[in-house]
Formats: C-alpha cells, sequence, structure tokens
C-alpha cells in the first residue's frame, strides 16, 4: 500500500497483540533471516536438545517430542539439501523452522517453545557456532605452525640479515625467523583455546531473561550440547555478546600477526631483496608487465586484516551502550562476526600454503646478512670478551672501524689488521674469526637466541607442543 505498510496478516508467533502486519521497511530492517539462516544446524540442534529435556522433565508429551525431533530433523535435510524456503517475513531463522515444524507435524509444533524466548535460543546458536568456529581456528593455527617448523627444521642454519628499523641490525638465521612466528601463532592458538574454555556455558534455560517457572533442567541441555555448565546469570546470558567479541579480538590479534608475515613476504619477495620465490601457485601475474610476479596472496592477507579489525570495533560500538538485558541492536553482532571468521580462515590457510610453497634464497640471504657491517656487534662483544674494555669503550672502537669500513667502501672483514690494529693495538688476528656471519649466529647460544644450536632446541620443543 501507498503508505509503506501492506495487507499482510499479524504475525504468527505474537499475532495475538498485533491487528496488523509490519510495514515493509520495517521488515526490511527487521529481518536477519539473510545472514542468520547460516546458524541453522545449530538452532535445530539446540532445540531437538530442549524438547528432549522438556519430555524427560515431564514438561512435554514424549509423543510430541519425538514428533518434533522428527520433524526438526526433516528440516535439517531439507535445508541440506537446498529444499527449504527460507521466508524474510519470518524475520529469523528461528522463526522460520519453527513456522516450517508448525506446517509439518501441526498443533505439537508449538510446544517447542515452552519454556524458552528467542533471546536465550540466539544466544544458544551463535555460542555454538563461535565455539565450532573456535575449534577450526585452532586446528589451522596449528597447520600453519606446523608448516614453520619444517621450514625452521630446513633453514636452521641458513643466516639471513635480522633487521630492526627494517635496517641490517645483526645476522641471524631463516630457521629462527620462521621460529617467531611459531611463538606468535602459538600464542594466538592459546587465545583461542583460552576463550572456547571461557564460553563453554550453556545459554538455553536463560528465557527472555528471567528464568522459567517450568522444572527444566539446564544442566542437561548443556550436557547434550557439549558444555562444560550452563550459564549462572539469566540475565548476562541473554545480554552480553563477550564472548563474540573476544572471537573478534583473538581474530584481531591473529590477523594483525598475518598481516606482518604478509608484509615481510611482500618484501622478501621484490627482485631487489630476493629472499623468497612465491610459487606460481600463490601469485600472479600482470596483464600488461610480462616480467611481474606479484604478491597478491600476501596483500590480501594484509588487507583482510584491516576488515577483521573493522568487525572488532563495530561490535563493541554496537554494545557499548546497551541497558541490560536483551536490545535488537545485538542482532548486528552476527554479520561482523561471519565476515571476520570467513576472512581469518582463509587468510590463515592462504599463509600456510605461502610458507609452506615458497623457495628460499640462501645464497641472496647470506650476501645480504654479512652486509651493512651486520657482525659489528661481534666486533665490540669481541673487545669487551679478549681485550678486557668495557662494552661502551668497545662500542666507540667499533663504530670507527665501520666509519673507516665505510670510507673505504668495503666490510668490516676486509679491513687489514693495520689498519684495525691503528684503531685498537689490542686487536689480534683471531678478531677476524668472529666476524663472519656464519661464526656469528653459533656465537649466540643464550636462551632463545639465533645459534643453530639453540634453534634446534626450540623446533624440538615446539615438536613435541605441536
Ligand atoms: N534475530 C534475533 C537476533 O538475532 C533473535 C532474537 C530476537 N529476540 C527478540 N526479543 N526480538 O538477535
Amino acid at each position: 500500500m501507498a503508505d509503506g505498510t501492506d495487507t499482510k496478516s499479524s504475525n504468527q508467533m505474537w499475532g495475538g497483540r498485533f491487528a496488523s502486519g509490519p510495514a515493509a521497511i520495517m521488515e526490511e530492517i527487521n529481518a536477519s533471516i539473510g545472514f542468520d539462516k547460516k546458524l541453522f544446524a545449530q538452532d535445530i540442534r539446540g532445540s531437538i536438545a530442549h524438547a528432549t529435556m522438556l519430555a524427560h522433565q515431564g514438561i512435554i508429551s514424549t509423543e510430541d517430542k519425538d514428533k518434533i525431533v522428527h520433524g526438526l530433523n526433516t528440516i535439517l535435510s531439507e535445508i541440506e539439501a537446498g529444499n527449504f524456503e527460507f521466508s524474510r517475513s519470518l524475520e529469523d531463522i528461528h522463526m522460520n523452522v519453527e513456522s516450517r515444524l508448525a506446517a509439518l507435524i501441526g498443533p505439537a509444533a508449538g510446544r517447542l517453545h515452552t519454556a524458552r524466548s528467542r533471546n536465550d535460543q540466539v544466544a544458544l546458536d551463535f555460542r555454538l557456532w563461535v565455539k565450532e568456529e573456535l575449534q577450526k581456528c585452532e586446528q589451522a593455527l596449528t597447520s600453519l605452525i606446523a608448516a614453520f617448523l619444517d621450514r625452521a627444521e630446513e633453514h636452521a642454519d641458513t643466516v639471513m640479515p635480522g633487521f630492526t628499523h627494517l635496517q641490517t641490525a645483526q645476522p641471524v638465521t631463516f630457521g629462527h625467523h620462521c621460529m617467531a612466528y611459531v611463538e606468535m601463532f602459538g600464542r594466538d592458538r592459546s587465545r583461542v583455546r583460552h576463550a572456547i574454555e571461557h564460553m563453554d556455558e550453556s545459554p538455553i534455560g536463560a528465557a527472555a531473561l528471567a528464568g522459567t517457572g517450568f522444572p527444566i533442567d539446564r544442566h542437561m541441555t548443556a550436557k547434550a550440547l557439549g558444555f562444560r555448565e550452563p550459564t549462572r546469570n539469566s540475565i548476562d546470558t541473554v545480554s552480553d555478546r563477550d564472548f563474540a567479541i573476544e572471537f573478534l579480538s583473538i581474530a584481531a590479534i591473529a590477523g594483525m600477526h598475518l598481516s606482518r608475515l604478509a608484509e615481510e613476504i611482500v618484501i622478501w619477495s621484490t627482485p631487489q631483496f630476493g629472499f623468497v620465490r612465491l610459487s606460481d601457485a600463490f601469485s600472479t601475474g600482470s596483464s600488461i608487465m610480462p616480467q611481474k610476479k606479484n604478491p597478491d596472496a600476501a596483500e590480501l592477507v594484509r588487507a583482510k586484516t584491516g576488515r577483521i579489525n573493522g568487525s572488532l570495533v563495530a561490535l563493541l560500538t554496537i554494545m557499548k551502550g546497551l541497558p541490560l538485558a536483551y536490545s535488537k541492536d545485538m542482532q548486528e553482532d552476527k554479520e561482523q562476526v561471519f565476515d571476520a571468521a570467513e576472512s581469518l580462515e582463509l587468510a590463515i590457510a592462504a599463509m600456510t600454503g605461502m610458507v609452506r610453497d615458497m623457495t628460499i634464497n640462501a645464497a641472496r640471504m647470506k650476501a645480504a646478512a654479512g652486509s651493512g657491517y651486520s657482525t659489528a656487534t661481534d666486533l665490540a662483544d669481541w673487545l669487551v670478551r679478549e681485550a678486557g674494555l668495557p662494552f661502551r669503550d668497545a662500542h666507540h672502537v667499533t663504530g670507527r672501524a665501520v666509519a673507516l669500513a665505510e670510507s673505504k667502501s668495503c666490510d668490516l672483514a676486509e679491513l687489514s689488521l693495520e689498519e684495525l690494529q691503528a684503531i685498537h693495538p689490542s686487536i689480534t688476528a683471531k678478531l677476524f674469526d668472529v666476524l663472519t656471519v656464519e661464526a656469528s649466529v653459533a656465537s649466540r647460544k643464550s636462551f632463545g637466541g639465533t645459534a643453530p644450536s639453540e634453534v634446534r632446541k626450540q623446533i624440538a620443543f615446539w615438536r613435541a607442543r605441536n
């Protein structure tokens, strides 16, 4: 109709109080079925557990429960087979399923919603979904860590420049650099595990917000749905989405790690660096410049991180002003989480593939490792150890050696003994042993240091843990 209302009859779920249906624009802003249909399996699983509990407690008859469960399983197959017609006027997944159930089994369907509300129902469905997603992330991170462990093992002795400020700092090994990411993704994974533990409580039975007068058994539904225990406060249960925000925070942190790795891959794969070559499977060509091989997958991983951060900020902002308990604002939680989850899954999988596939150019890494006076600290340490100089003085002497090498456009190891002795008389020919990049990395045996022996210990530690 011209005034924006339609002639549809009032809603079959709450029609008693309403004389007419919603305005078309109301239906459009209100409906969530377009995205929350993703929760169909969780919704049906939750309803089966609820109906089973209701019958066990004598709240509904076994006969009705059997009909409900059979009907719900039929709906599950229909949706899985793509034979289910979702209707926007039925607003969301919960009412789409319940309405179909009524069509399939008749009046018994009306008993399913006893002692529950869509508020605890949606809290349950979404929690189940996020929990499963976290479990997928845990596995994906384990694969990524495994990929890095293999590369680290292969390259425990491969020297490369270590950077600070992206300026050559000290030689490290590529294996050590890989293990830095193992630590980061290992922490991401423990955050994931912790979040699973945190949210392992069943919301169903909180009802609208206050609990219910029916003699339900929330421990029974919690157990049936694989939760450790039921939530302890019905108001909190239907009010908060911190489990979803926790997922997004973890995703944002993992995304930040993935993005730094992506950035390094972009840099390393430039012809100027030439440290790695991406496989054809993880790069693209240019339609105009035939020589190009672009690290598109790495760039997109870097970009997905921006999207994930956006979702985190969006949900924090959606939630921050809401009075307890449920408000419809909370319906906006799902798209943020779905989008971030898809981005994160894709980013981890693409990175795992890239890390496994990329070719390491050890010769280029080694050449770069020696340039930029990367063993200057080794020279200073030698002066401390062998000549007894205080470190600050050794730093000064070394600075003069670097300045001399720079003026002659040569490496530290290319200075003559006489030139070095002119800078400090206690320098002997033995100094040259520590000026090579191999000697430099081998000497850094402190716990967690870059020496290949040390890196191998850390690889063994993570192999046992992964
Ligand atoms: N589609 C709703 C959501 O996602 C379900 C809960 C609706 N509850 C209500 N009281 N209107 O949040």
